[in-house]
């Protein structure tokens, strides 16, 4: 169905094409998702999912493929990762408890999170992952106890900071020496010897996640070239390792140049990953679900002031945050296509921050109340990282399948948002 039609205009798949001027995701048209589900509304494609992993697959067949589940941890769309073969990054207990209330197993997930509370440490131990990844020697001692506990060695990576620079906005670049994540080559063969000395932990790996939305292989290889040579450094570092754990980070379009190609990432590291038997493990979030689901937003009025015309919509920076905390761009597209001339408009939110806009100096055609807008490339950290700022209710979420549309996750309520704030039932006097 959809593979002989064309992505519409700036999206990165044929999921979401257009048929006789509208939008449609697969074989539902999007009209009739508003007119069920209301605005704003994330839609995502089952089939756009798979068409990922199956890349990501093609081009790693030997991988541990781990889904990060922080781009976008919906409870529907975790399953339907694990029915595609994937099991998942997880960065809080948080997000584990996610994994197991979807029912599914948590032998090919690991855990990293660059600060763990002792109570994450021990679910995560108990929970008996794939591995688990050290960031900082603090963690070392309540894992040894966890392990203890448990009766079973934990098996972890040490998370490398290989101080390489992935090119990336400075707010999601986790590989250089001056980010919080990982640990120093320099430091880092003083933690290899207390996880050796430590018999109720066994190093089977190395990790490094360089950041988010990496466009090009350069920084993989780099970065698996300095853990080579840093493992090379002493005999103990390499004892035990069966694992490389390249991270995430995979970019995707958002309507402007190309995705990273991840065919060219596996090229760039797997020679040496294979010369020394380790087996790669991947970590993709945003490459996998990104380009898989839009915002779907209907228009609330126009509003001319200062040299700029503002168009009004119902979804705001609590919906998809990205474009006010990292001047991301989405491409915005009409729902239904307009007769009439395009004009530059800034796409605008109704919270009280001059931050919240979707997208600004964007050509669209002249929009009426109620027309509705598509904003691309929005199923990676959108859903996720929405708030109630503003009290508001945060969106429903549909997947759609063929003709077929489910709502995952239903449009929170106003007694939800207050439930946690009426008839406090405990107080505290120093
Ligand atoms: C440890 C780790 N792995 C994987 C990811 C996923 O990154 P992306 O969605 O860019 O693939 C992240 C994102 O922050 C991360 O921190």
């Amino acid at each position: 169905m959809q593979a002989r039609r064309a992505p519409c205009a700036g999206s990165g798949t044929a999921a979401f094409h257009r048929r006789e001027g509208v939008l449609w995701c697969e074989d539902v048209p999007i009209p009739a998702l508003a007119r069920r589900f209301g605005t704003p509304l994330y839609v995502y494609s089952g089939a756009a999912l798979a068409e990922r992993v199956q890349a990501v697959r093609g081009a790693f067949p030997d991988a541990v493929v781990c889904y990060a589940v922080k781009a976008n941890s919906n409870l529907t769309l975790l399953r339907r990762m694990h029915a595609l073969g994937v099991g998942f990054d997880l960065v809080s207990g948080g997000e584990l408890r996610r994994v197991q209330a979807a029912g599914l197993p948590t032998s090919q997930a690991v855990f990293a999170g660059v600060g763990k509370e002792p109570w994450e440490i021990e679910a995560a131990v108990a929970a008996g992952l794939l591995f688990f990844n050290v960031e900082s020697e603090h963690e070392l001692p309540l894992l040894a106890a966890a392990g203890r506990a448990s009766g079973t060695p934990v098996r972890v990576a040490l998370r490398l900071n290989p101080d390489v620079d992935a090119g990336t906005h400075a707010y999601i670049s986790t590989g250089k020496k001056e980010n919080k994540f990982g640990i120093a080559l320099g430091r880092a063969g003083q933690v290899v010897d207390a996880i050796a000395r430590e018999p109720w932990l066994q190093l089977c790996g190395y990790h490094v996640h360089l950041g988010s939305q990496l466009r090009e292989a350069a920084p993989y290889a780099e970065a698996v070239a300095r853990v080579a040579a840093f493992v090379d450094g002493a005999k103990q570092r390499s004892a035990g390792v069966t694992h490389y754990d390249l991270g995430g980070g995979f970019g995707i379009a958002y309507g402007q140049g190309a995705a990273l190609d991840v065919g060219a990432v596996a090229a760039a590291v797997l020679p040496t990953l294979r010369a020394r038997g380790w087996r790669p493990v991947v970590e993709p979030g945003r490459f996998l679900v990104g380009d898989a689901g839009i915002l779907l937003t209907a228009v609330l009025g126009e509003k001319p002031q200062g040299g700029s015309d503002f168009l009004l919509v119902d979804a705001a920076m609590n919906d998809l945050m990205r474009p006010a905390l990292y001047q991301a761009e989405h491409p915005i597209v009409p729902v239904v296509d307009g007769n009439g001339p395009e004009r530059v408009v800034d796409v605008v939110g109704p919270v009280c921050e001059t931050g919240d806009f979707l997208g600004k100096r964007r050509s669209l055609p002249n929009c009426a109340r109620g027309d509705l807008l598509a904003v691309l490339a929005a199923g990676a950290y959108g859903a996720s990282m929405a708030s109630n700022y503003n009290t508001r209710r945060r969106p429903a979420e549909v997947l759609v399948d063929g003709n077929t549309a489910v709502l995952v996750r239903a449009r929170e309520t106003f007694e939800q948002l207050l439930a946690n704030e009426v008839d406090p039932d405990e107080t505290f006097v120093a």
